[in-house]
């Protein structure tokens, strides 16, 4: 199918939808942005930044300390976004959502939790294609505690290898860790069968959800898994705030991550008992326009309907292999049958910053590198990759203009 014809096939009708996002009508570098490096972090809807500006404006205070209108009211608001993101996630309980600053603290809280209860022998399982933030705080509890990290292979494609996963799945794996859509590949894991999976060896499933949660709809009880962390800003919503849903019976049995204010019931010198969910992990003053800013990004994203932002992304993808495979000396990292959300690509040998630094100057950004998962470009043998990342209000022009700057840039920089 050629492009015309490929086009006259999708339609995605997102005008309305770009418009309400200030940024995208911005210049850079003298040409109209696009934008393309949603896989870092999404831009902000108007609903967003205003809900922020009100929140400063008029209903600011701290939470959970006060008896007095303001802190009344900002706590008012404050739980009501943590009831609208269990609702999103369809956790079966409110108690079950500890907001934390994103993905990575998230993932944190859990290694460190549960790095307390690891012994020698235990086993960590975590795959090729995890993003730095799922590897370190393993390797670091691990370590800690005299118990191995064990690391599932992913296939040429860039899909998981599910039998050396099934394989390294053992009675002494206490915990797998695993992404959901990979950043760096695109690749959607199937998380429910691994959940499955990995209870039947009597080991918990934790599912790295940052890629995920704008891209499609999630259901923690559907998939079964037993904890998920996510990010704000990578869902539209503000940078610093994220989440991480547990099941409340094991989070229940967790010892606490950080001491502070807010997560005590009571102080003495000699010991302190520690208040209940989700309270016992939130220690300080919480990120409060953070929470209240997710929550208008969980307004924004319900207007739409996940359905819809799911049929438009998938359209942009595959657009985007298709007119990106024109470009002589392409080579794709990353074409699993079920992907997302993500294009990588190399063009001959060279450097994907070069790439990435000249169509910079024509208005295109993308993120070039390694994209924080080292080990899988090492596998690849690569040393990184230029990746367009999509989000609900890209649109196929967006893709002919990366296209076309590509080609300028491969034509600048061939030997
Ligand atoms: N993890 C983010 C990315 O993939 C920052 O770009």
């Amino acid at each position: 199918m050629n492009d015309a014809e490929l086009k006259s096939t999708l339609t995605i009708n997102n005008t309305a939808i770009r418009a309400e996002f200030p940024i995208l009508s911005r210049k850079v570098n003298g040409r109209n942005l696009v934008y393309l490096d949603n896989a870092a972090s999404s831009q902000k809807p108007k609903a967003v930044i205003d809900t922020i500006v009100n929140y400063y404006t008029n209903e600011h205070s701290n939470v959970h300390r006060g008896v007095h209108f303001l802190s009344q009211l900002a706590t008012d608001k404050f739980e009501e976004a943590r009831k609208k993101l269990a609702h999103f996630l369809n956790a079966a309980e409110t108690r079950e959502v500890i907001f934390t600053k994103g993905t990575t603290d998230s993932i944190n809280l859990i290694a460190n939790s549960i790095g307390k209860t690891l012994k020698k022998g235990d086993e960590v399982l975590i795959t090729e294609m995890e993003h730095h933030s799922n590897i370190v705080p393993w390797q670091m509890a691990a370590n800690e505690r005299g118990a191995k990290l064990i690391v599932a292979k992913v296939n040429d494609d860039g899909s998981l290898n599910l039998d050396d996963f099934y394989n390294k799945l053992s009675s002494k794996t206490r915990i797998a860790s695993v992404v959901h859509i990979s950043n760096a590949l695109g690749t959607v894991n199937p998380v429910r069968e691994l959940a499955k999976a990995a209870h039947e060896k009597g080991a918990l499933l934790l599912v790295d959800g940052a890629q995920s949660a704008h891209h499609m709809k999630i259901d923690v009880r559907d998939l079964d898994c037993d904890f998920y962390a996510g990010s704000g800003h990578k869902m539209y919503g503000p940078t610093g705030i994220g989440f991480l849903y547990g099941k409340a019976s094991l989070l229940e049995k967790l010892e606490p991550y950080q001491g502070g204010g807010e997560m005590i019931a009571q102080v003495t010198f000699e010991k302190t008992t520690y208040n209940e969910l989700p309270f016992k992990f939130e220690a300080g003053t919480p990120n409060i326009e953070g929470a209240i800013g997710l929550a208008a990004a969980i307004d924004f994203i319900n207007t739409i309907g996940m359905d819809r932002i799911s049929t438009i992304e998938k359209q942009l993808l595959k657009y985007a292999h298709n007119r990106l495979g024109e470009i002589e000396g392409i080579r794709f990292i990353g074409t699993a049958k079920e992907k997302a959300g993500v294009v990588s690509f190399l063009v001959d040998d060279i450097h994907p910053y070069d790439i990435g630094a000249i169509i910079d100057k024509l208005g295109v950004a993308v993120r070039t590198g390694h994209h924080c998962t080292q080990p899988l470009m090492d596998k690849f043998g690569i040393p990184g990759t230029v990746r367009a990342s999509f989000a609900v209000y890209n649109t196929f022009e967006d893709i002919d203009i990366l296209v076309e700057s590509v080609k300028r840039a491969v034509n600048m920089l061939r030997k």
